[in-house]
């Protein structure tokens, strides 16, 4: 069993380190952050990430957090899973991975620094100047980009559809390649810019799969047909796959947006324009603000009007805010002058605009609302549908913007229903449910 050092507390580096301890490796994870370094020698998982706290009470003998870059010597590998957020210019900031660099105590043996964060292609040429510039020549350097979802990273971990292991020397490649045999995973070896690359790659794939599927749904809207059942038919095609065809408001997170990014500034640095991207990430703008058009077809300005924002984190199963098109969706609902009102089930509202009110429930939430969206598509929306829900809204109008509920089903409770990309039904609004006249005081 390896010694492995982590650097980074954070959602990769936990998981990470969580994994590695559950696979029989002794692992010393480092960061820079006290108080977080305390709650989770305690026991104490500062973020919603399923299997994780149980993973690390399970293996707490075998993991080890510390402030001290010292307490990883003799570590064999010695992974980095720190962030890389945009900078201004849309570049990535490596500047916590040069941090890592220069905090790099003494090390003997032939330590491997493997290189788990999401980077630019060259970062990690770069890093292995730095090493030897630092003496650090005997420290071997690998890229081995992860590809975990959020809410099911334990999952993907242990059950990764392949490992991509990049590196200058074999015997460094060999040294990380062994470490994931357990997991019966095709092991993708490559040199460290191909690697880097695959990682930037896939997930621009996987957001233009989002955006492409999304343009459908708004022609779909358009001539009358239902994404839904296109995306089904279109995804059994064996070439095509059924992944990432799920048409909705767009995708957000901490990663998608970020290397999106990221990507599209490496090309242009390099004085290659890359359109397709450009176009995924602008559709995936305009997306999110579609919502707003919808209601307002049903209510006429939005001034005034009380709309409830149901789901706030970027996706179900994590309390991950960043970048979630909540925001979006909230801070163009301020500016119409509508009252917000958001609910989450676990996701902290408080990355919110100023402004919106927090409901600690979904009855609560559409409690006298003129609309209620679908932003995140959490199970506990499924039944939305239901009859105290309706008589709570002053409106009954749903707009789903993940495309959860069934649409004959939430016409036939009463509610007036838009999803993204479906059919607007010829019985839409039945008679007994119709939405009331709108107030001509509160139009302009
Ligand atoms: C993603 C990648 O999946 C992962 O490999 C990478 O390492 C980090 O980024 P994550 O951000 O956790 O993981 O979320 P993911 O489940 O991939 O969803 C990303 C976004 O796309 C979400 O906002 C989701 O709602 C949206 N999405 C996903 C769609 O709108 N439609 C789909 O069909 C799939």
């Amino acid at each position: 069993m390896a010694r492995i050092g982590i650097f980074g507390a954070g959602w990769v580096g936990l998981v990470t380190g969580v994994c590695f301890a559950e696979l029989g490796h002794d692992v010393v994870i480092r960061d820079v952050v006290a108080e977080k370094v305390d709650a989770l020698s305690r026991g104490e998982v500062p973020f919603h990430e399923e299997d994780v706290p149980q993973l690390l009470e399970k293996n707490r003998d075998r993991l080890t957090f510390t402030l001290d870059p010292e307490d990883v010597v003799g570590c064999e590998l010695l992974f980095v899973c720190v962030d890389t957020p945009p900078t201004y210019s849309g570049d990535a900031d490596l500047s916590r991975v040069w941090s890592v660099v220069e905090e790099l105590p003494a090390l003997p043996g032939r330590p491997v620094l493997v290189m788990k964060s999401t980077v630019p292609v060259g970062t990690g040429a770069k890093v292995r100047a730095g090493l030897d510039a630092r003496g650090l020549a005997h420290v071997g350097y690998v890229s081995n980009p992860e590809f975990l979802a959020e809410g099911r990273a334990v999952q993907d971990f242990m059950h990764p559809d392949r490992v991509v292991v990049g590196a200058f020397e074999p015997s460094d490649a060999e040294a990380v390649a062994v470490l994931y045999e357990p997991l019966d995973a095709p092991i993708v070896r490559c040199d460290v810019n191909s690697a880097e690359m695959i990682k930037l790659a896939a997930n621009a794939f996987l957001m233009t799969r989002i955006s492409f599927i999304n343009e459908i749904a708004n022609v779909c809207e358009a001539t009358g047909a239902d994404v839904v059942r296109v995306a089904e038919g279109v995804g059994l095609d064996h070439r095509l796959g059924p992944y990432f065809l799920k048409a909705g408001i767009g995708y957000g997170g901490s990663c998608f947006p970020k290397d999106s990014l990221a990507l599209k500034q490496l090309a242009s640095n390099s004085g290659y324009h890359f359109q397709l991207l450009s176009a995924v990430i602008e559709v995936n703008e305009l997306q999110k603000r579609r919502v707003i058009g919808k209601l307002k077809r049903h209510l006429g300005s939005l001034s005034k009007r009380k709309i409830a924002l149901l789901g706030l984190a970027f996706k179900p199963n994590t309390d991950d805010m960043r970048e979630a098109p909540s925001i979006v969706l909230a801070s163009r609902l301020l500016a119409e002058g509508a009252d917000v009102r958001g609910w989450d089930p676990v996701a902290d509202g408080r990355a919110l605009p100023r402004g919106v009110e927090i409901a600690g429930s979904v009855l609560e939430a559409v409690d006298g609302a003129d609309a209620a969206v679908i932003v995140t598509e959490w199970p506990e929306l499924r039944d939305l549908a239901r009859e105290e829900v309706r008589r709570a809204m002053a409106n009954p109008l749903i707009v789903d913007g993940r495309n959860l509920l069934d649409p004959v089903e939430v016409r036939a409770a009463g509610f007036a229903y838009e999803g993204i990309g479906r059919p607007v039904s010829p019985t839409d609004v039945f008679p007994e449910t119709a939405e009331p006249e709108l107030d001509p005081e509160r139009q302009r």
